[in-house]
């Protein structure tokens, strides 16, 4: 495999020091072996000339559907449940092999341009091998499941499962991909939401994600009709139902998360439950906003995804950490979170989400190669500046600037351009 220097890039660690030097950083097979102001590396098969840019973690995106980046456009004033059942359920169902193919190549090309190395993706019901497909082709780091719904009689036929073959074609999927790319891509289990699975379904998810120790992605809370059907239905709200059948554990991973009572955030806390807030999409979906602060403050770890593409219209980390911190500060005052505490939820904040924390989210020796440069165009002008680096990336960068971007030690954009998933796409 390659070896990569990185020479002379502003280097934001994004470790426990939240250490920031201009240096060399050195990558040897998959993972980063020396850092430091000058790195004596001998030869080396690619030197990255990186004046005048800044080395970051990849961005780690804990809640993404890539089967749903084609369905962009749809649905600008429908409600989480009204825009399930008329506009994404009905376009799910209608998927092939091929489309969820392009689906997720495109999901994937935009939000590498975008700075995100890592994902935790849930996909439909079905061809979620298409999906695995295009994440193994493209080099990105992934964790995906086919969604898993066996209950609820508005959904179109082709999403409706029998509980048993929705967990049999789980394990089919999971023993076919958990730990195939070199260990790039791992599987999840993707119940739905409570809302679209039978008590049974999520008992067996409970067992076999235990035996398979994998993580568990669903959302909860979302949205107060949705909490409401929960209660209606099982008689609790929906993380003391998750609870009450054993799947608060800390592998257990949480979209959006908006309207928790304090029994749910103490559950939460207690059972080591992660959650993913997904700013944008709580926007457009009018959903709420997230008691980010809050929970972080809590010591629940909390990450950032874009949702699918429908729910804000792009899959980028840059646009999700300004929502971040814009909701807050709009509810709370200037104060709330800085930019420092937003950069951290998209890098490490995600890795520890995902349980990957030991291997990505900070550059450091010891870590896999997950890295992004950004070339920031006033930072030519007047390379002396001494802005605040974090509050740099959070609210002045956009996916434009991002350069180059390594996942695994591999170059899978360089100059702008996303080499392994551009030429793959072919849209009639
Ligand atoms: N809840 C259940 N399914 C979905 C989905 O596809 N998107 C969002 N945002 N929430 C959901
Ligand atoms: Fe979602």
């Amino acid at each position: 495999m390659e070896t990569i220097l990185i020479h002379n890039a502003v280097v934001m660690t994004m470790n426990e020091q939240d250490h920031i030097f201009t240096g060399d950083v050195l990558i040897e097979n998959n993972q980063i072996k020396q850092m430091g102001e000058r790195v004596d590396a001998g030869a080396v098969d690619r030197i990255i000339d990186a004046a005048g840019k800044v080395l970051l973690p990849g961005f780690v995106q804990t809640h993404i559907h890539l089967c749903q980046t084609l369905f962009r456009g749809r649905a600008d004033d429908l409600s989480l449940i009204e825009w399930l059942k008329e506009k994404i359920w009905p376009l799910e169902a209608a998927h092939s092999e091929d489309s969820v193919y392009y689906s997720a190549m495109l999901g994937i090309g935009e939000l590498i341009r975008s700075g995100t190395t890592t994902i935790l993706d849930m996909e439909t019901v079905q061809y979620t091998e298409s999906a695995f497909q295009a994440i193994k082709e493209s080099g990105i780091r992934a964790l995906s499941g086919k969604v898993m719904m066996d209950h609820g009689s508005e959904v179109p036929l082709a999403l409706q499962e029998n509980t048993e073959k929705s967990l049999q074609d789980s394990v089919d999927l999971l023993e076919k991909w958990h730990g195939a790319g070199n260990g790039r891509i791992q599987y999840a289990f993707c119940p739905r939401f409570v809302v679209s699975c039978t008590e049974e379904l999520l008992i067996g998810v409970r067992d076999l994600s235990a035996e398979y120790g994998v993580m568990v992605h669903t959302h909860a809370s979302e949205n107060l009709g949705e909490i409401a059907m929960v209660e209606a239905e099982r008689g609790m709200r929906n993380v003391v139902y998750l609870d009450h059948i054993g799947l608060a554990k800390p592998n257990l991973i949480l979209a959006h998360s908006i309207w928790l009572d304090d029994e749910e955030k103490r559950i939460i806390r207690e059972r080591g439950v992660k959650i993913t807030h997904c700013p944008g999409s709580n926007l457009k979906l009018a959903s709420g906003i997230a008691e980010v602060p809050l929970l972080l403050e809590q010591g629940i770890d909390v990450g950032i995804g874009a949702d699918g593409a429908p729910c804000n219209n792009n899959l980028d980390m840059f646009q999700e950490m300004r929502l971040t911190a814009y909701m807050q500060k709009v509810k709370h005052g200037p104060t709330i979170m800085n930019a420092r505490t937003v950069l951290r939820m998209a890098t490490m904040g995600g890795a520890r989400v995902l349980g990957l924390e030991q291997q990505i989210g900070s550059v450091e020796i010891g870590k896999l190669a997950d890295l992004q440069l950004l070339d920031l165009e006033d930072f030519h002008v007047y390379p002396s500046f001494d802005a605040d680096w974090y509050s740099r990336v959070v609210y002045a960068a956009t996916r434009g600037d991002v350069d180059t971007v390594i996942i695994d030690g591999q170059i899978v954009m360089e100059s702008k351009i996303v080499k392994t998933v551009d030429k793959k796409i072919v849209l009639k």
